[in-house]
């Protein structure tokens, strides 16, 4: 028997972590919870001996490190100019509160390594973090360094991350794991829209609702890595860090390396089960948005660069009257930027065009009963501006490359005090002088030739100097929210989330795109940080037409705003509209502060719900025709199949014609249909034909008994 296990419970899982004889640190377990443990067996007891293996039995370490004896990957690799390459570790363990650090020493190769786990019991999150520390007496290189290494059960046997590109994030992307290396790595300087840094593992069998499922990500911002490796035990061992740039991370004598945090769950139910989790758990670490989430209008598609103040105040006008909250004001506002070729990094009202400055605009916003919201994107600047005229020194670059411009733009270097001190008094003279409530924060462009002035890579001190900025603006202008974009999604992280207030998910708001963007989204991020807002039809950047009602049904469950110019609107749109506001207004608490389950009927059917067993909203999207003369029916998995639940129809869509709907379903718009909880969950509602790309939004309560709804089973 072991003689010193941790066992780390969640309400849903556990983690186990033996220390054999010797101290080292093994995996046991990370799944399902395990209730009670009293003695775990012993690692080097129940393993078979390895024929043709080493001839003392090594350990799998949780901290394994390059030629201790283990084959699969390391957690660090470094050397001191060629040498101390390989670690002959002693381990230790230390308790602190809920955290276990694990640390790995060798005195010979000069290195300390120390991970930290801990698991959050409400929400079942692990938080894994390592830092290395230099003992040795000369520079160390360091190649990488995970934040940590998980294990992978053997049934655990597909990876569901993401892959797209702007302006299309979240595209599923699922692969058999095997005894290949599953290895995604983002090098652009920033989260990325092609390979953010979050997976989720599905063991056999498991789907949305159901079956275990293991999801992490990393809460940074910059360049990474996430892989998996089969091991000679049959299980998997999962990693993520940061990707570093060659030579990046040379460390002094004494020098640390602390890496970015990885927030990793597991769930016996399904997907969705992961999902709660994480929503728990980034509303817990992160600043707690303002609630009720306002309704939005952002200028960007309405006018883009089209600025003209008086016609702004009349578009201003046009939004509080339909019910709009807060006016932010898009990319176009500043001196010398009447496209997107010229003034990035001038940062001051555009005196052609707003002669008094800002104050006018923003003053008249505010008397419409709106608060005001400014776009800046602090990190850029095009060479076509005073500031890279005065200061030409200020981006990243390489001597004797060209500088490679993305969107006409250039990047400034934050790792030069003199930089972040400019673009800080900006921002908060900014801030100080009008009366701005929120700020969409925007960085259009990946890093390319990221050189600092000494010509090493900056990319992980840009990103760590703008997370200072960020919370330098934070702690000086607290009341301020920050929206994270990144030419839409780019930036879509738990490291920017501490310091950010909502993302903007994606400059794509068709909405059959978006629902399918979301629904990726909110894998790992919960609702109310979701920026979800109705545009024009035609779509902008995919030209499909659709209804009002899609667009609103599916920017309704998250952080709602318009991305249009409502003047454009005939009456009847502008008198529906206002109706989609007030029904946002009216359901925005339970939206934002409920769980979400998100399922598939099939048929071209997905459906999303939010709230609780008691009080729920489901949103039913039907992307097709139904092949069906009678579509399949939708199945509530979450509901208690010992209550009787009351359903109505919330949306303002286009009512049903008794005769061409089912009876039910003209029920449920006139007044309520009662059905019992067990139906409703396994046989399902029997849905209407409805056209494509259309929604229905459904309310469910609990019946009180003796109800006086009216009782179906929903034919
Ligand atoms: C990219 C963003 O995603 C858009 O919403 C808009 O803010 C533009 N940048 C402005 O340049």
């Amino acid at each position: 028997m072991a003689t010193r296990f941790i066992h780390l419970q969640g309400r849903t899982s556990s983690a186990v972590i033996e220390f054999t004889a010797q101290g080292v640190p093994v995996w046991r377990h990370w799944g399902a919870r395990l209730g009670a443990v009293t003695s775990v067996p012993d690692w080097e007891d129940t393993a078979p001996v390895a024929d043709f293996s080493l001839d003392k039995t090594v350990a799998p370490s949780a901290l394994p490190l390059f030629g201790d004896g283990q084959f699969g990957p390391a957690v660090c690799l470094a050397h001191r100019a060629g040498k101390d390459w390989v670690f002959a570790p002693d381990f230790q363990v230390q308790h602190w509160g809920a955290t276990t650090t694990l640390i790995a020493t060798d005195a010979k190769a000069g290195l300390e390594l120390r991970q930290s786990i801990e698991m959050d019991a409400k929400t079942d999150v692990l938080t894994l973090r390592t830092t290395l520390r230099n003992t040795g007496y000369a520079v160390l290189d360091v190649v990488w360094l995970a934040s940590g290494a998980l294990p992978l059960a053997p049934r655990a046997s597909r990876v569901e991350s993401f892959t797209g590109r702007y302006p299309r994030e979240f595209v599923p992307d699922v692969q058999a794991l095997g005894s290949a290396t599953w290895r995604r790595e983002n090098r652009r300087g920033l989260t990325s829209h092609d390979t953010p840094p979050l997976a989720s593992v599905l063991g056999t069998g498991a789907g949305q609702h159901s079956g275990e499922v293991w999801s992490a990500q990393l809460a940074w911002s910059g360049n990474h890595v996430q892989s998996i490796d089969l091991l000679e035990d049959g299980t998997q061992l999962w990693m993520a860090g940061e990707w570093l740039a060659p030579g990046e991370v040379r460390l002094a004598p004494g020098g640390t390396l602390e890496t970015p945090d990885w927030l990793a769950t597991y769930s016996p139910n399904g997907r969705d089960g992961a999902a709660r989790n994480f929503h728990a758990a980034v509303r817990a670490r992160s600043p707690a948005p303002v609630l009720p989430r306002p309704v939005h209008l952002n200028t960007w598609e309405g006018v883009y660069f089209d600025h003209n103040e008086a016609d702004l105040i009349d578009l201003a006008r046009s939004a509080a009257g339909l019910g709009v909250e807060r006016f932010v004001l898009d990319d176009g506002w500043f001196s010398g930027r009447r496209n997107d070729r010229a003034g990035l990094g001038d940062w001051w009202p555009d005196s052609n065009i707003y002669a008094e400055g800002l104050a006018p605009l923003a003053e008249a916003v505010i008397q419409l009963g709106m608060s005001f919201g400014l776009w800046i994107e602090p990190e850029m600047v095009n060479p076509d501006s005073d500031l890279y005229r005065a200061h030409p020194d200020w981006v990243l670059s390489l001597p004797g490359l060209d500088k490679r411009t993305a969107r006409n733009q250039l990047v400034l270097d934050l790792t030069r005090p003199d930089v972040t001190e400019y673009l800080f008094e900006r921002l908060d003279s900014l801030l100080a002088e009008l009366p701005i409530a929120y700020l969409k924060w925007d960085h259009n462009r990946a890093l390319t030739q990221a050189g600092d002035g000494s010509a090493r890579p900056a990319y992980r001190q840009q990103v760590l100097a703008n997370y200072r900025l960020l919370d330098r603006v934070r702690a000086a202008h607290p009341g301020v929210e920050i929206e994270a974009c990144a030419a839409g999604g780019g930036r879509i992280d738990a490291g920017i989330a501490l310091r950010t207030d909502r993302f903007w998910t994606s400059d794509n708001i068709d909405a059959r795109d978006r629902a399918q963007i979301q629904r990726g989204f909110l894998q790992f991020f919960p609702p109310d940080r979701m920026g979800a807002h109705v545009g024009a039809s035609p779509a902008h950047l995919t030209g499909r037409s659709q209804s009002l009602a899609f667009r609103a049904g599916v920017a309704l469950p998250g952080h709602f705003g318009l991305e249009l110019d409502p003047r454009q609107l005939s009456a009847d749109l502008r008198y529906e509209l206002r109706k989609w506001i007030a029904l946002y207004k009216s359901q925005r608490d339970r939206l934002h502060t409920g769980d979400v389950w998100r399922g598939d009927v099939g048929d071209s059917v997905h459906w999303q719900a939010h709230g609780d067993e008691r009080e729920f909203i489901v949103f039913v999207y039907r992307l097709e025709l139904s092949r069906y003369a009678y579509p399949p029916a939708l199945q509530l998995p979450f509901l208690d199949d010992t209550r009787v639940y009351r359903l109505s129809r919330l949306d303002p869509g286009a009512p049903f014609q008794r005769g061409q709907a089912p009876e039910a379903h003209c029920a449920l718009q006139e007044g309520t249909l009662d059905i019992s909880g067990a139906w409703l969950k396994t046989v399902g509602l029997a849905l209407p034909q409805m056209k494509a790309e259309t929604c229905l939004i459904i309310e469910g309560t609990v019946a009180e008994v003796g109800s006086t709804g009216r009782v179906g089973e929903g034919r």
